[in-house]
């Protein structure tokens, strides 16, 4: 490889240096623990996870594949759980759901958030208590509500006036009480991709407090019959570090909770905080674990509440990357290895995978970035800065934007990419007619999938001209 040099690949000619915060591995066969699912590990070379080489896994399965570590995705809810004990915990499901994750979700303890249909027909198949479910959406429709109602859904977090009239309208239908959240926007910036920040002002979601609507629509479900006023909900964005977005989200939502107390004279039971906790997807990251979260959370609440001389209503909170995210790692197929010459002669190793933008778009969407490792053997060969891409027909088809990897990577080799559970196989597609890959869970040494690998045949399946 051009780039290596006896002294290290720094000091060849031309060197690329990748960002600032990638160094190169001391040990370029070993893992980062914190990237990866608490089951991971190197085994001469080989990865394993949950107790199953990731080898043996492609022999059977093949490339592309989600492989989901059970333990790790049961201990990561297990820790929210406990972490906010006092809290109903709500599973993201627009994270990724399948009917067993479902069922683990519940199995756990927790309760389930969904923003579609297609969401609640999976909770509904995995026998999920209805009444553990809250339902989200800025443009739910009229039957997609009146299936939500008629089921018995916990909680309808409504974003509307319309779509509080058309709450109104079922309930009074079906003859029943429906529970409300009233989702609100606090107005806060959150440190994160612009378009995964949801509480600034100008996007679509929720009620704006500031405009006078989020009061308004308090009142509005307050007074209709057969809605049953819970509290508010506010989301201020995903992957975010820094409590402060959270507490200054809290501190305006409590205000608007007290204002109602006091001008309606009702006092709402509850209060969601939403999701967005961020996880390590590099070193760059340094993510909190739930305990200390939920103290933080919690102390900020209980201090605004008393300074309002409000009661602390009941809290909840929406983890979905928090929990399913480090648990998955995406296994690929090396395919091509292409040395490509820059202006300037520095030399970067782009590595083709059997995937790409159809099973993981983060990349292409957020700049998001990911690491990854050889997960079939052990190479002394010098680290050499490579880009990971995908198959597809575009120049931003890119996996992983830089990372060190060994400088004898070939075709052949296969390279797993930790911190891929979430919103990756559910936002995947069928670019290019991809099919979808599957999602295998492996546990003390077995693999089960849990989703299996599309065919041809599902893809022609909805091609009327055949
Ligand atoms: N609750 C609400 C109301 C949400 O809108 C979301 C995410 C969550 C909870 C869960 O957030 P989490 O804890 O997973 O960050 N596709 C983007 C993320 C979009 C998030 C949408 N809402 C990504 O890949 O980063």
């Amino acid at each position: 490889m051009s780039t290596t040099h006896e002294a290290g690949w720094a000091h060849a000619p031309g060197a690329l240096r990748g960002p600032a915060w990638l160094s190169p591995p001391q040990d370029p066969n070993a893992l980062v623990p914190l990237l990866w699912s608490s089951t991971a590990h190197k085994r001469d070379g080989d990865l394993v996870v949950g107790g199953v080489a990731v080898a043996d896994l492609v022999a059977e399965h093949n490339t592309p594949a989600y492989v989901l570590d059970e333990d790790d995705f049961r201990a990561r809810a297990r820790a929210f759980r406990d972490g906010f004990a006092g809290y109903d915990v709500y599973y993201a499901a627009k994270a990724f759901i399948s009917v067993a994750v479902a069922r683990w979700v519940v199995e756990e303890g927790l309760h389930l958030d969904v923003c579609s249909n297609g969401e609640l027909t999976v909770a509904l198949r995995a026998e999920v208590d209805p009444a553990r479910i809250e339902y989200h959406g800025n443009n739910k429709t009229h039957p997609e509500l009146r299936r939500a109602v008629a089921v018995g859904v916990g909680r309808v977090v409504v974003d509307s006036f319309v779509e509080i009239e058309r709450l109104a309208q079922i309930s009074a239908e079906l003859d029943t009480t429906q529970g409300v959240m009233i989702r609100v926007t606090p107005g806060v910036e959150a440190h994160t991709h612009e378009y995964i920040a949801t509480a600034h002002e100008d996007q679509k979601f929720g009620f704006s407090i500031t405009s006078g609507d989020a009061l308004e629509a308090v009142r509005r479900v307050h007074d209709a019959p057969g809605l049953e006023l819970l509290g508010l909900h506010c989301h201020i964005g995903s992957q975010i570090f820094d409590s402060s977005g959270f507490e200054i989200a809290a501190k305006r939502v409590l205000r608007l909770h007290a204002r109602v107390a006091d001008e309606l004279g009702v006092t709402m039971p509850e209060m969601d905080l939403g999701g967005g906790f961020g996880i390590a997807y590099t070193t760059q990251d340094d993510p909190s674990d739930p305990a200390r979260l939920a103290s933080e959370m919690t102390a900020i609440v209980e201090h605004e509440c008393r300074g309002l001389g409000i009661a602390v209503p009941r809290l909840s909170i929406e983890p979905g990357r928090a929990i399913v995210g480090p648990s998955v790692c995406t296994v690929y197929t090396v395919g091509t290895v292409k040395p490509v010459t820059l202006d300037g002669g520095a030399v970067r190793t782009y590595v083709s995978v059997d995937g790409g933008m159809s099973d993981n778009i983060r990349t292409a969407l957020y700049d998001a970035d990911y690491s990854c490792t050889i997960a079939a053997r052990a190479s002394q060969a010098p680290p050499v800065l490579a880009r990971v891409v995908g198959k597809h027909c575009e120049a931003g088809d890119i996996v992983v934007r830089d990372e060190f990897l060994p400088g004898d990577i070939a075709p052949g080799d296969l390279l797993a990419v930790p911190g891929t559970g979430a919103y990756c196989r559910s936002m995947a597609s069928n670019y290019n007619h991809a099919l979808r890959p599957p999602v295998i869970a492996v546990r003390d040494g077995r693999a089960r999938i849990l989703v299996r690998r599309e065919t041809e045949d599902d893809l022609l399946a909805t091609d009327v001209g055949v």
